[in-house]
């Protein structure tokens, strides 16, 4: 390798696909760093390289050149598919690396994975950082959020660096030190179940629009752009708008009528749930935004219902303040997915032992992220008033903005149940906080239940202690000395 090139960058990426390039350029375009670069397949370096001069990228074709090519401390950020290209990745990079080097997988890695990958690499003394980054292909480019896990160590070196390409949300860059080891893909893979859940509820509200309301997807645009004016404000409600808008070139229709009703998913928001599920956190809203997803990708099963379904209910007549039902009914559902977001994520901390810092969370949330809104602002607010609060449905602002839409909220799931209109995420939003929000829940029932045909136990209201019915005896009730769960 030429001399000139070795220990030239303090910056490498390793993975040139699109958001490899776009993360290197985004480096690349800021004070003080210079960038090195490499692919398994040197053309795709040499695209790079011979599209942005402007760079001044360090490439190399050889692994061994590109380590050289770092200073040291040396910090590598992989680019790839997560899952076993990530793996491969990661072995040429330790081989090579000294004690101190920092690696970090940039990817949608699975936080377990992470976990498992600092715990192997520790002892080679070389950092290993799972890092969350959000905002897609634009934000790679032009400034995404970004989780960062692993040692505090590490972020001495990679946060100057991260906070260099990062989007700026009033005036601070939107990363922060997330936590140890895996905690940074973890609050990444929250916040793809956020995004999942957000994506839903807008989509609800659009169906409404629609079907209940009558308007056209253009006319719908519209409303959104007006919502994206308020305290709907977001990236998603201002994107699908702009969806809304686009004309199928082909057919004069809307592009929405054209496109195949059968939503994809590449795993992050199963990710979320199962954890969840583990966690024993109620992310209702998030989970039925996934089984959303898998329900319209079922045609057989859609197709099968369709041909014994004899007449669909009536559509519900409605009028001119709908629209701002459902705005309200959207904002209800979307605090309830947020505050479950962050239940899970409070839970994931408590169980790995990371130390996160909800506010911060939401802060870096605020820009740059699939996710980003003015909203954000209210929880980080929330948090910081008080971090122990039990729910963020408990937070005076929350509580207040729930409980001025909780009556049209109601009507719209009312509406669209009478209509026929699946509104998983509306509904399962409202019933969660019916959940908390009542004296008594049937779960009594349930627990009768299991002391029926299990001998489960159960705890009484008015005296301390677990207790059994003799359900096939005579039917008394004698103390247990065991635990009811
Ligand atoms: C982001 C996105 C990004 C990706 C999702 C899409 O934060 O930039 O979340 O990570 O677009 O993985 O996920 P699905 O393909 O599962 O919808």
């Amino acid at each position: 390798m030429p001399e000139s090139t070795v220990g030239k960058a303090n910056i490498g990426v390793v993975g040139l696909a699109v958001m490899g390039s776009n993360l290197a350029r985004n480096l690349a375009s800021r004070e003080g760093n210079t960038v090195a670069v490499y692919n398994r397949t040197f053309a795709r370096t040499e695209t790079l390289t011979g599209e942005h001069p402007e760079a001044g990228f360090v490439a190399s074709e050889a692994i061994d050149d590109f380590v050289a090519s770092l200073q040291k401390p040396r910090t590598a950020i992989i680019m790839v598919q997560a899952g076993a290209g990530t793996d491969a990745v990661i072995d040429e990079l330790v081989e090579r690396f000294e004690p101190g080097d920092i690696i970090v997988d940039g990817g949608n890695a699975n936080f377990h994975d992470t976990i498992a990958r600092e715990k192997r690499i520790s002892p080679t003394g070389i950092h290993f950082v799972g890092a969350g980054i959000s905002g897609g292909e634009e934000g790679a480019l032009k400034g995404p959020s970004i989780m960062p896990g692993g040692s505090e160590e590490s972020y001495k070196t990679l946060g100057p660096i991260l906070a260099s390409i990062a989007a700026i949300a009033e005036g601070e860059p939107c990363v922060t030190h997330i936590g140890t080891d895996g905690a940074g893909h973890f609050v990444k893979m929250i916040h793809n179940g956020i995004e999942y859940a957000d994506m839903q509820l807008i989509a609800e509200a659009y169906d409404l629009l629609r079907t209940v309301g009558g308007l056209e997807p253009a006319a719908i645009a519209d409303v959104f752009s007006e919502w994206n004016k308020g305290y709907l404000e977001s990236y998603l409600i201002e994107i699908t708008a702009e969806v809304l808008r686009q004309v199928d070139a082909k057919t004069g229709k809307p592009f929405v009528d054209i496109v195949l009703d059968e939503a994809g998913s590449k795993g992050t928001g199963v990710w979320t749930v199962q954890n969840a599920l583990d966690l024993g956190i109620p992310v209702g809203g998030i989970a039925e935004a996934v089984f959303a997803r898998a329900v319209s990708s079922k045609p057989t099963q859609r197709a099968a219902v369709q041909s014994v379904v004899k007449s669909r209910p009536e559509i519900q007549k409605v009028d001119a303040s709908f629209a701002d039902d459902v705005s309200k009914a959207l904002y209800a559902s979307k605090v309830v997915a947020y505050a479950q977001g962050f239940d899970a994520i409070i839970a994931g901390a408590e169980k790995y032992g990371w130390n996160i810092n909800k506010d911060k969370i939401a802060k870096i949330w605020r820009g740059g992220c699939i996710i980003r809104a003015q909203f954000l602002n209210r929880i980080a607010d929330a948090y910081d008033e008080n971090p122990d609060i039990a729910t963020l449905l408990e937070a005076p602002y929350f509580a207040d903005a729930v409980a001025e839409g909780e009556a049209a909220w109601r009507r719209v799931v009312a509406t669209a149940a009478l209509s026929g209109v699946p509104v998983p995420g509306f509904g399962s939003a409202l019933s969660y906080y019916d959940s908390l929000a009542s004296k008594r829940l049937p779960a009594a029932l349930v627990q009768g239940q299991r002391d029926f045909f299990g001998a489960h136990t159960y705890k009484r209201v008015d005296e301390d202690g677990v207790f059994h019915t003799l359900w096939s005896g005579d039917r008394s009730e004698i103390q247990t000395t065991g635990s009811s769960h």
